[in-house]
């Protein structure tokens, strides 16, 4: 009985180690690809309420975005004035002249409100992402594509026009997604 119970241990402690090693490697990613889910390029759309935010030192004080932009139920400004108003379909050309509406390759959109990110923690948004009824059905691969091709986000990482870009770059968010993943998809708390 003692033997068993010592050879239990010893079975199971290399296995725990190894669990513990993987979720602090999959944690340690994870704060990575919250530092850029929380910076300003990300979560000046990833809003839940009406209004996009103007936020960062580029705004100097955060405030819901000017001009009396809503975006509706819509998500797109269409129940008032249409987000492609200012920020219209365009395929290439740096977005160079500071305070000018952003333009990328994509009709510019909020997202829906269960992707929120503004003002929230890194564990808050790490359950936002982790589940598939929140993040439009994705798991972590699908994740890691979106990030990948996402105009909005290769935008976010590389913004011009004097705007502070997010840490990192599409393809390191998405590697980081993946190792995160492959720990489990770990969160804080
Ligand atoms: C009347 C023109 C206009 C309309 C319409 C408009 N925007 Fe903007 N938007 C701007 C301008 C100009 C800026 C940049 C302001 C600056 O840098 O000082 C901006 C900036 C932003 C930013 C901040 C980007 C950053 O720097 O992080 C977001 C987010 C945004 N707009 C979302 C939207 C959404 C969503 C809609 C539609 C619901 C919309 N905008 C409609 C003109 C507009
Ligand atoms: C112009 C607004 C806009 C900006 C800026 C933006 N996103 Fe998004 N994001 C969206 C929209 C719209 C969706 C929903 C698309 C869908 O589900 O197909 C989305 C969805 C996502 C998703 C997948 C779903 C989820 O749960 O969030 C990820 C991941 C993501 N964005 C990452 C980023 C990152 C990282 C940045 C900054 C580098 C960023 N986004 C900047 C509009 C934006």
């Amino acid at each position: 009985m003692r033997r068993a119970l010592i050879l239990a241990a010893l079975l199971a402690s290399p296995a725990l180690a190894q669990e513990t090693a993987s979720r602090e490697a999959g944690l340690a990613a994870w704060e990575s690809i919250a530092a850029a889910a929380s910076h300003p390029r990300c979560a000046n759309c990833h809003v839940e309420g009406d209004q996009p935010m103007w936020s960062g030192p580029s705004y100097g004080t955060t405030r819901p975005h000017g001009m009396n932009v809503y975006a509706g139920e819509s998500r797109i400004g269409a129940e008032y004035l249409s987000c492609g108003t200012c920020h219209a379909y365009r395929e290439e050309g740096a977005n160079d002249a500071p305070h000018m509406a952003p333009q990328v390759a994509d009709t510019w959109i909020l997202p829906p409100p269960e992707m929120a990110w503004f003002g929230r923690s890194s564990a808050e948004i790490c359950v936002q992402l982790s589940n598939p009824d929140l993040n439009g059905g994705r798991d972590v691969e699908a994740l890691a594509e979106h990030v990948q091709e996402s105009a909005f986000v290769n935008w976010g990482f590389n913004p011009g026009g004097g705007r502070e870009p997010a840490p990192g770059s599409p393809e390191e968010m998405a590697e980081l997604l993946r190792q995160w993943g492959a720990a489990g998809m770990p969160c804080p708390g």
